[in-house]
């Protein structure tokens, strides 16, 4: 390659996030013979997975032969076990099954409160995020404090997380066995945090933890019912991302009425 289509070609990945050089040929990072880091379970010999094996536990059971059910089942005992908030975020800095562990700076754990009334859980930190070790504390956070801020709560008086706590590279969306390693914790986390309402920040949470299938902007501003793994249920509201209200300020309108029918219900 010539040095001016080289830097032409560095410019374009600069610009759609490309931010590493993980290795000199391409590899495939979503093809099922991706092996993680060793992990103390018993080995299981691979096998392909299904191709449209469902989510959640009874998925994870049913592709228990391929690396990536091991990943979640040990995920998921993992989280299971872990009997308190700081105990959960010091398996988590232990946990090697997550390929964002390698490219991010740091675990963004959570912000804010634990025990109170509501959590707010986004879908990954951004480099801000990364930098400082805290979730939602870039411009999105700071329109998050604002939003908060016009229904009278602070920072602390909240608890912040996000679906995924490491820095996905170039802030991509993360990939869906990133998201399915990732779940027992957060999951975890919402149990042992035990806030009465939880908001789902954006379409990535509300898809992964309310199993919403139409987008966001439907969605947005509906009550929901959570079911912790331990049997409670928590009332959860979705709301449009910060991030993405600041692209698009048409929509903090409908920010703002969901902001209110959080208000009326922590008002009860
Ligand atoms: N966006 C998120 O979803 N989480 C953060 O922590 C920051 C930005």
């Amino acid at each position: 390659m010539d040095p001016h289509h080289a830097a032409a070609a560095l410019r374009w990945w600069s610009e759609v996030g490309v931010e590493f050089a993980v290795d000199e040929t391409p590899r495939n990072h979503f093809a099922d013979d991706w092996r993680p880091a060793p992990f103390a379970t018993e080995p299981v010999p691979p096998q392909k997975a299904p191709a449209e094996a469902p989510m959640g536990a009874a998925g994870a059971r049913e592709r228990v032969g391929s690396e990536r059910g091991r990943v979640e089942i040990a995920a998921r005992d993992l989280a299971a076990s872990a009997p308190d908030l700081v105990t959960l975020r010091s398996y988590l800095e232990s946990f090697e099954q997550c390929g964002l562990k390698r490219t991010a700076t740091q675990l963004v754990f959570a912000d804010g409160a634990p025990g109170s009334r509501v959590m707010f859980v986004g879908e990954a930190p951004g480099a801000d995020e990364d930098r400082i070790g805290r979730p939602f504390v870039g411009r999105a956070g700071q329109l998050l404090d604002r939003m908060l801020k016009s229904i009278g709560l602070e920072r602390g008086q909240v608890y912040i997380a996000n679906v995924v706590p490491w820095r996905p590279p170039g802030n991509r969306t993360p990939t869906l066995q990133e998201t399915q390693a990732c779940l027992p914790f957060i999951k975890r986390q919402i149990e042992l945090a035990d806030p009465e309402i939880l908001v789902c920040l954006g379409a990535s949470s509300a898809q992964t933890l309310l199993g919403v299938r139409e987008g966001i902007t439907r969605a947005r501003g509906t009550w929901f019912a959570y079911r912790c793994d331990d049997g409670r249920t928590l009332r959860a509201l979705a709301m449009l991302h910060p991030a993405y209200l600041l692209r698009q300020p048409g929509q903090k309108r409908q920010a703002w009425t969901d902001l209110r029918t959080l208000a009326r219900e922590l008002a009860v």
